[in-house]
């Protein structure tokens, strides 16, 4: 595989003001992100809501600025470019290859827009195609999608919500794009409607040569469809590994409480597992020192609140992690009783 993007040394911090007497206060939404996304592959980002996954995903897309590190792409054809130095104007040819599919379809699509023009604004707004070809391209993008030809006059809300996600999923996938960030794409849904639409992004990423960036703050879907995992913490990548070896053997502590909330769809095997995420997660202007996550961690000690863990290999594998102690703790996996796959075929 090669890398399609990398993203280096990566960091966004916003300045709220109107504090007590209006002071401004510095929020650190992420902090030294490294990563890459190899061609083909879905990469799933994870985390509880506010570690900062939104943010990375707009900050890849250059919809908004980072505050220091690297964005770069190499798109196939060779070469490379680095998104984060361009301007707007010489951004927009790269926005056809990577577009991103967002949670909400219902702000999302224009609901004063009809179907079909909110799928061939993208295509009018790069100047593709116009007339009869733009009239085929949109319509047969979302035949792939599962909407006929005879809906593309209605407008969003006469759709269900797993109709509109579709929709939202032609818009993306109407300018041919490389690469797909899909934010909470299908968290929105119904647990039957999700893996459908878990499946048609499945489909579509082979019959496309689709590559995927797929944030989730839940695990059940992730372990569903990526290939790796990148799970964050505070504005931090606390682990990133490939799929199945971190859900057999977590080797980040923050990972093993995600993977013990996950709800099992056997009900037998739900013994002794919690729904919530235990603890609170500490407010971002306000972080830990040393380990972000030595505040919830059961396995702290001293040298945890005074030394910050760098992101590392563990034992030469493929897996990182960003704890002391991530070859020592034996960590508890989600496969204990045999896999597990929480998401079944719709
Ligand atoms: N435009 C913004 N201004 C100030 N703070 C923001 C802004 N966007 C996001 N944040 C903050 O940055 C943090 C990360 O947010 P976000 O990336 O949306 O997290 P996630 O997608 O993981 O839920 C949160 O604390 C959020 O409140
Ligand atoms: S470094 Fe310490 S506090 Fe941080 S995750 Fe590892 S054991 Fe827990
Ligand atoms: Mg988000």
């Amino acid at each position: 595989m090669s890398t399609l993007l990398s993203v280096e040394n990566l960091s966004k911090h916003y300045t709220l003001s109107g504090g007590l007497f209006g002071a401004e206060r510095r929020l650190d939404a992420l902090t030294d992100i490294n990563l890459t996304v190899e061609a083909g592959e879905t990469l799933a980002i994870v985390g509880e809501s506010g570690c900062g996954k939104t943010t990375l995903g707009r900050c890849i897309i250059q919809a908004q600025p980072a505050s220091a590190g690297k964005v770069v792409y190499r798109p196939k054809a060779g070469g490379e470019v680095e998104l984060s130095a361009l301007n707007k104007r010489q951004i927009k040819p790269w926005r056809q290859d990577i577009r991103m599919i967002f949670q909400d379809p219902m702000s999302s699509l224009n609901p004063n827009m009809r179907v079909f023009d909110i799928v061939a604004e993208p295509l009018r707004i790069h100047k593709i195609c116009k007339g009869r070809e733009l009239e085929d391209r949109v319509i047969g993008t979302l035949a792939k999608v599962g909407i006929p030809a005879e809906a593309v006059g209605r407008y969003p809300h006469a759709f269900s919500g797993g109709q509109r996600q579709r929709i939202g999923i032609a818009r993306a996938l109407v300018l041919d794009p490389k690469l797909v960030i899909a934010d909470e794409a299908v968290s929105a849904l119904d647990v039957s409607i999700q893996a459908q639409v878990l499946n048609l992004l499945e489909d579509l990423k082979s019959e496309f040569g689709l590559t995927y960036i797929f944030i989730s703050h839940d695990l059940g879907v992730v372990n569903y469809i990526a290939d790796r995992v990148v799970v964050m913490y505070l504005g931090h990548v606390v682990e990133n590994a490939p799929t199945e070896m971190l859900f057999e053997r977590p080797r980040h502590p923050y990972t093993e409480l995600l993977l013990e909330a996950l709800p099992i769809a056997d009900p037998l095997r739900r013994k002794g597992r919690k729904a919530e995420v235990r603890g609170e997660i500490p407010y971002l202007g306000n972080r830990p020192q040393g380990c972000p996550f030595h505040t919830r961690c059961r396995y702290a000690q001293d040298v945890c609140r005074a030394e910050k863990p760098a992101l590392r290999r563990v034992n030469g594998t493929a897996q990182e992690a960003a704890c002391l102690f991530a070859e020592e703790l034996e960590l508890k996996g989600a496969y204990e009783d045999g896999p597990v796959k929480v998401l079944h075929e719709a």
